[in-house]
């Protein structure tokens, strides 16, 4: 199997694939060889009206691509406050609810993201401008507690895993950050930490996860100081958060060859893990995706560079039991976040997610599947 499937999957990706992979229904998807392992693996999806040409489960093309890879799901924006909270007193849940039920009838594991993402610039404007009143603790308190109360209530064990806060802390300072709605709380941390409590009691059955950009590129220690921190406080306090997000949002910063650029990385970074996992957190890598704009426009040359970053990347967190969840933050190039956010000069799609912009399995497809091969089996 291993032969037919790397000699095809080398084939197809040296031929350059005029037919898409997922014609060859024999060849395991990249969840199958995650769940020889113990592991999954899975994407975050967009809502769209049907047939639309975005990375969502109503693009047929792109469904097929979820359906041939995928065990797990997670909204890209769906759940968001800026999606379901159109106001202090409504909830909108119309495009999750759909979402939730393409990912039940695939047979597809859901996560929820997130809820709360305690930075303002993604706050819905009406959450940064609240006048909280002459109680404002008790109304935000109240107001955190009935948000996720509502949403896990809604969902109850539909959903098995939630970001329960996302990127508290400032990448910048290694500080946590300051919103309306902690300012009228009156303590950032107290806040996230009653997030938590509600989570677990709200849903008791369900991972909770902190979420967070922090990565292995120079630049990143006062961020992973930061978010050490935080777990360890919430260790402090008996919070119950089970897992930490590894966004893994990585991408090519240095200068210099990928062997280089793992040699210095690695070590600062299996230091950061080793805190984490010793505190008894688990892992999950929650957005992964290759950051490009910074490499020469070749797709073969930036392809390859792109494919070995990963699969360096990918050896070291696998090399944690603690470790079972793989989500890409996009199964194709042409609808990548990164094109909108980090542009490249070229105007060519970053080439950052495991299918190119014709939906042709790349290099960095076969680099996630034999990070898999690689891995050691999870306890059971
Ligand atoms: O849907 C509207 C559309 O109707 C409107 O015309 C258009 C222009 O204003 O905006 C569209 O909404 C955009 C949405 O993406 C869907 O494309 C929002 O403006 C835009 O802010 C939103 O960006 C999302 C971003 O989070 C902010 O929520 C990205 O898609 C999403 O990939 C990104 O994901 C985040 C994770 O949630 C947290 N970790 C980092 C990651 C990358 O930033």
């Amino acid at each position: 199997m291993q032969l037919r499937r790397r000699g095809f999957l080398g084939a197809a990706l040296a031929a350059g694939a005029a037919r898409p992979l997922l014609a060859h229904a024999s060849v395991p998807g990249l969840n199958e060889l995650a769940a020889a392992k113990g592991m999954r693996f899975g994407s975050c999806v967009a809502w769209s009206v049907a047939g639309a040409d975005r990375g969502a489960f109503a693009n047929p093309a792109y469904a097929r691509l979820l359906e041939r890879d995928c065990g797990i799901l997670v909204p890209e924006n769906e759940l968001k406050w800026q999606w379901t909270r159109p106001g202090a007193a409504r909830f909108d849940f119309s495009r999750f609810d759909p979402m939730l039920a393409y990912a039940e009838a695939q047979g597809m594991a859901m996560r929820g993201h997130t809820l709360l993402w305690h930075k303002s610039s993604f706050f819905p404007r009406w959450l940064n401008e609240h006048d909280f009143g002459p109680r404002p603790r008790d109304a935000a308190e109240r107001m955190l507690i009935g948000h996720i109360r509502t949403v896990c209530g809604r969902y109850g064990k539909r959903i098995f895993s939630y970001d329960v806060v996302n990127e508290t802390i400032d990448e910048k300072t290694g500080e946590p950050r300051e919103t309306s709605l902690s300012r009228a709380f009156g303590d950032p941390v107290g806040l996230v930490e009653l997030a938590f409590r509600t989570a677990r009691e709200a849903a008791p059955h369900a991972e909770l996860v902190y979420n967070d950009y922090m990565s292995w590129e120079l630049g990143n220690a006062k961020h992973r100081a930061g978010v050490l921190r935080l777990l360890e406080g919430f260790r402090k306090r008996g919070v119950p958060v089970d897992a930490l997000g590894v966004q893994s949002h990585i991408g090519i910063a240095g200068e210099g060859s990928v062997a280089r650029l793992v040699a210095q990385q690695q070590g600062p970074w299996r230091a950061f893990l080793d805190a984490v996992t010793g505190m008894g957190y688990r892992l999950v890598i929650t957005e992964f995706d290759v950051n490009d704009a910074r490499l020469p426009t070749d797709a073969h040359a930036r392809d390859r560079i792109v494919a070995d970053y990963a699969a360096a990347y990918l050896d070291v967190m696998f090399d944690y039991p603690q470790l079972r969840d793989l989500l890409v933050w996009g199964m194709n190039d042409r609808y990548g976040w990164l094109n909108g956010f980090r542009p490249r000069a070229d105007g060519t799609f970053q080439r950052a997610t495991p299918y190119d912009g014709d939906f042709r399995a790349k290099p960095l497809y076969r680099a996630i599947a034999d990070a898999f091969e690689r891995a050691a089996p999870r306890p059971t």
